[in-house]
């Protein structure tokens, strides 16, 4: 399996990160790509790449911190780091901890260093997929993916019809997420990823808790089930059409 979506630099992973990576690894977690969307985490964050072989890198400024952004400090983790991705980056109208203009304009930014560079990016839209469809559109982004993805069918098939990944994490294990199983049961199995979003989102076998990697095993389960897909060939789908939109090589 491989977790595309996880803060493992989060200061809630301190007391035993070496441990639940080791969770990770395992429990059959051969890939996780680690979001450091705060300035922050750095340091902890690019330890961990060098550490881990299986641990690769994306780096971005997220909406609830465009107010601050400073596109210098970012191209420079961008060489830093090498990542292999861009993010995770969009738009929050749910918290607006930005004002909208700041947030529009620094998403705009960003998926323009991510073109430049030829980097995936790895989209947060909450609340807000109107605006973060029509800048897609508009700066032309056909690689990269949906994370986290919460919207309905007509919303998937317009990412779908950029060229975008769907991403799925754990509130698809909810009971009464009816509208994101359903989207989830009918996304093309050829773009489809999975996610933990740790330590956020903990599915719900385990809901409540802090969320990691090795977890990701329950959204897996729950997809296998909702799409009627042997375990198997669903792990070997998403684990591939990761590795073909994220070139985790280039570390
Ligand atoms: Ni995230």
């Amino acid at each position: 399996m491989i977790d595309t979506h996880a803060h493992l630099a989060d200061k809630r992973f301190n007391s035993d990160r070496e441990e639940v990576i080791k969770r990770a690894w395992d429990n059959n977690v051969e890939e996780i790509l680690c979001i450091c969307s705060d300035y922050a985490e750095l340091e902890t964050f690019s330890e961990l790449l060098k550490k881990h072989d299986f641990i690769h890198g994306a780096i971005g400024v997220h909406p609830h911190d465009s107010s601050g952004y400073n596109e210098e400090q970012l191209i420079t983790a961008i060489n830093d780091i090498n990542p292999s991705a861009l993010g995770e980056i969009g738009l929050d109208y749910h918290y607006n901890h930005s004002p909208k203009d700041v947030q529009l304009e620094v998403f705009k930014k960003q998926l323009n260093i991510a073109k430049t560079r030829e980097l995936p990016v790895i989209i947060h839209s909450r609340e807000a997929m109107a605006d973060t469809l029509k800048i897609l559109k508009e700066e032309n982004i056909n690689n990269g993916v949906m994370h986290c993805f919460s919207g309905n069918e007509r919303e998937m098939r317009e990412c779908l019809e950029l060229g975008l990944y769907i991403s799925i994490a754990g509130p698809v294990t909810f009971p009464g997420a009816e509208k994101l199983k359903s989207v989830a049961s009918i996304a093309p199995g050829d773009r489809l990823l999975i996610e933990t979003d740790s330590p956020y989102l903990a599915p719900q076998p385990v809901r409540g808790k802090r969320n990691e990697p090795s977890w990701v095993k329950y959204i897996l389960e729950e997809l296998s089930e909702l799409r009627n897909v042997p375990r198997d060939e669903l792990e070997r789908q998403t684990a591939g059409n990761a590795r073909s939109l994220f070139n985790f090589n280039k570390k």
